[in-house]
């Protein structure tokens, strides 16, 4: 008898896991995409989480961020009554941003060359986690230096509803609803479309309870 196999292992994962559902014209949702990832996705997380922790970020007017968020790779998002950029340094440890594994960039780009990005190379990695009642409100992916490259958003824990709008931000938004595995693509004529997260239900996931992480892969210098 053949060593259960990775390929053997993914043959567990319900067929409707593996859906592909269109969301936009250059967007996708890739059902279960990330399951195979899940275990070195949270190791990883408790080793960035020890240098650079969740944090609840303050926004342009002054508001505290319901989703606590911290950062891997070259980059990271930060945001403060200044406005919102991207740094090679986290302002909390006064030190880089821990390193983006390999891991997450072989997901990263595995996804986004399975919704039509080929050679995505992230440098920037936004984890966020959301407790229950956790939200994000419509806004745009534009703190990067060129929209050529896709954002790609990878969700585990706990379901919640994304929300894909369109240009403007009174559009009205489709409601997109993401599991545990799902991972989500968006670039091209859809890059630039508002969205967010709708307050998060408590329903608790199996392995990870009351949390959703969210991680957002972009090429952001
Ligand atoms: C984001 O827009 O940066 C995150 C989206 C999500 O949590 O699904
Ligand atoms: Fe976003």
């Amino acid at each position: 008898m053949p060593a259960v196999s990775a390929m053997a292992t993914q043959d567990l994962i319900p067929i409707e896991a593996h859906g592909r559902e269109r969301i936009g014209p250059c967007a996708l949702v890739l059902r279960g995409f990330a399951l195979p990832y899940v275990a070195a996705l949270l190791r990883a997380v408790a080793d960035i989480e020890v240098c650079s922790p969740f944090r609840h970020m303050v926004t342009l007017g002054g508001f505290a961020m319901s989703v606590a968020l911290t950062n891997c790779g070259a980059l990271g998002w930060t945001s403060d009554r200044r406005g919102y950029r991207y740094s090679a340094i986290d302002p909390l440890s006064a030190r880089p941003w821990p390193p983006m594994p390999d891991v997450f960039r072989e997901l990263a780009r595995g996804a986004a060359a399975s919704a039509g990005f080929e050679a995505f190379q992230p440098d920037a990695c936004l984890i966020n986690r959301y407790l229950p009642g956790s939200r994000l409100s419509l806004h745009q992916d534009r703190n990067e230096r060129d929209f050529d490259a896709p954002i790609v958003s990878v969700s585990l824990g706990m379901p919640a509803t994304f929300l894909f709008g369109g240009a403007a931000r009174s559009d009205r938004a489709a409601k997109v609803p993401l599991h545990h595995g799902d991972v989500a693509v968006w670039g091209g004529a859809d890059r630039l479309r508002y969205h967010g997260v709708m307050p998060l239900k408590d329903e608790p996931h199996p392995w990870l309870g009351s949390q959703r992480i969210n991680f957002t892969f972009r090429k952001a210098g």
